[in-house]
């Protein structure tokens, strides 16, 4: 029998975390580095990847950053060779990069409207399929994907006005219920997590302007902040979780409750 202090422990397990060098995904880095994990962060531009890393390796884990496009298969196969070359194994993927256009639904543009599907549900499949071969290789792997509560409902337009968006991270929502079935017998484990409104510096502005619409949804009165997603990222990369999948978690101070 474990201790409840080995089931979250992730000493030594790799783990990739895509869109990891800003915001959510910078902060589950930091989280599971915490934890003990090896951490591969990419993202399109190196440079910024690279910067993240050094606060990262300073927690004392190994941190490779690599410039990668995860809507590119080939980008994500040479990340992918990457990761092989250096840790030779991964023990967990974080889909997180993922992006959103706001517009109405009639005023759409098609090649906004491609390149949030490109990125949120086309990235996330590309980053599964070509780790998940490697997970399948070891009969063992952690796959978890950042959907939203925007894929959960329909949302306000004054809170979030993004037709794209809401209907990608509905689409990861049941990606995530699929490959779950389907890879169980591989002993992979796929879940997501439903972020509700995080303050990043990318969303400040938007925060400022709809500030009263956006905590009018969250029944604990504030935004998601710097430690709020740490412990769900490593409770679903880590032991504690070994008998769950295909589940969505919120942490979302209470949006999907009302
Ligand atoms: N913030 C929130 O309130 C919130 C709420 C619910 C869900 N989420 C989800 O959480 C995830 C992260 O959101 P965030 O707010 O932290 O976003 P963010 O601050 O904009 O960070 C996005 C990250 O993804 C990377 N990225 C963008 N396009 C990419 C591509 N084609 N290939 C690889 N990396 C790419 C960005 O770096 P580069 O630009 O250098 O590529 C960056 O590292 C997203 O999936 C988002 O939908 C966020």
């Amino acid at each position: 029998m474990a201790t409840i202090r080995e089931l979250f422990d992730l000493t030594g397990r790799v783990s990739v975390i895509t869109g990891g060098s800003a915001g959510l995904g910078l902060q589950m880095a930091r989280g599971l580095a915490e934890a003990g994990s090896h951490i591969v962060i990419c993202a399109r531009n190196a440079e910024r990847c690279e910067q993240a890393a050094e606060g990262l390796r300073a927690i004392g884990v190994e941190v490779l950053a690599a410039g990668c496009d995860v809507s590119q298969l080939n980008e994500v196969e040479h990340l992918k060779d990457e990761v092989m070359a250096r840790f030779g194994r991964v023990d967990v993927l974080i889909n997180n990069a993922g992006r959103a256009w706001f517009a109405a639904p009639e005023e759409m543009p098609l090649d906004r409207w491609q390149y949030v599907i490109d990125l949120n549900v086309t990235g996330t499949f590309l980053c599964s399929q070509i780790f998940g071969r490697e997970m399948i290789r070891r009969k063992r792997g952690k796959i978890i994907n950042i959907a939203s509560v925007s894929g959960l409902r329909g949302k306000d337009p004054s809170v979030h006005n993004s037709i794209a968006y809401n209907t990608t991270k509905g689409a990861v929502v049941n990606m995530t219920r699929d490959l779950a079935v389907k890879w169980a017998h591989h002993n992979i484990l796929v879940n997501a997590i439903a972020p509700g409104f995080f303050l990043a510096s990318r969303n400040r502005g938007r925060y400022e302007e709809r500030k009263e619409h956006i905590l009018g949804e969250i029944p604990l009165a504030r935004p998601g902040g710097e430690d709020d997603l740490k412990g769900a990222a490593v409770y679903l990369a880590s032991d504690a979780s070994n008998f769950v999948t295909g589940t969505i978690l919120s942490v979302d101070g209470g949006t999907t409750a009302w």
